[in-house]
């Protein structure tokens, strides 16, 4: 067992200090974890609010700044950080406040709304022969030991799992109007496979000082996605695209 000090960002303004034991392979979401499990409300700290799901940086729904870095708590190790000091979490940057370390993201589907970017794709899957999207009984068939699985058609060509790190980690976001990093990815993936969208209208959207032309290159956001997406080179192709139409 290794012993962590949690120091916890409060929507009083204030940080609350949490000593726990845990195993030495755990990760930092392991640590506030025994942090909510142990804790009582007191008049002054009420109890914490914190958010997560899937414990496998897949809902995206965990980040938080941890030592100032944009990270995803479930998929960081404690082994990241020296032995013996406090591990500071605080919120992410840009977002509006829900309460401790939750923010409200209205604002990030806003702007992915902003470049026709629909919140999950809807051809997601593509059949195979004999295989209806929604299911049913040739699904099923697909589904005995005897079918070949086949994952060319069972992917999910989507690596943005809107987790919003790139948003707190983005310089440029101080412009409020910003579309910003993950918008802007979301806009260049289109461009790549357009699906029906209006290209045309789309660069219209980026080609913008609210879009493309916000950028501050510090490729901050690419440093923090947990997913390899590179919205700043994304943002880099938008622009040549701009420029050479
Ligand atoms: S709990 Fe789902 S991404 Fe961390």
């Amino acid at each position: 067992m290794v012993t962590v000090t949690l120091h916890i960002w409060r929507s009083d303004h204030t940080f609350t200090y949490h000593t726990v034991n845990v195993p030495e392979d755990s990760y930092v979401i392991d640590a506030i974890e025994r942090v909510v499990a142990g804790q009582t409300a007191e008049a002054n700290h009420p109890l914490l609010v914190w958010r997560h799901a899937c414990h496998h940086a897949s809902c995206g729904s965990c980040g938080v700044r941890i030592n100032g870095l944009e990270k995803l708590p479930c998929v960081t190790p404690l082994s990241d950080y020296a032995p013996g000091r406090p591990i500071t979490l605080r919120p992410l940057a840009h977002f509006p406040p829900v309460a401790d370390l939750v923010v409200h993201f209205a604002s990030f589907f806003e702007r992915m709304r902003t470049v026709g970017m629909p919140i999950v794709r809807t051809d997601e899957t593509v059949p195979r022969e004999g295989v209806t999207a929604s299911g049913g009984e040739s699904a099923h068939k697909a589904n005995e030991p005897s079918a070949p699985l086949d994952l060319t058609h069972d992917l999910r060509f989507e690596d943005c799992i809107e987790c919003g790190l790139c948003v707190s980690a983005c310089p440029a976001m101080v412009n409020p109007r910003f579309i910003g990093p993950a918008a802007l990815a979301a806009a260049e993936r289109l461009m790549e496979e357009p699906r029906g969208a209006d290209l045309v209208s789309l660069l219209q959207v980026v080609d913008q000082q609210t879009g493309v032309w916000s950028c501050r290159s510090s490729y901050s956001c690419s440093a923090v996605c947990p997913s390899g997406v590179d919205p700043a080179g994304a943002i880099i192709r938008l622009r040549k695209r701009i420029l050479d139409s």
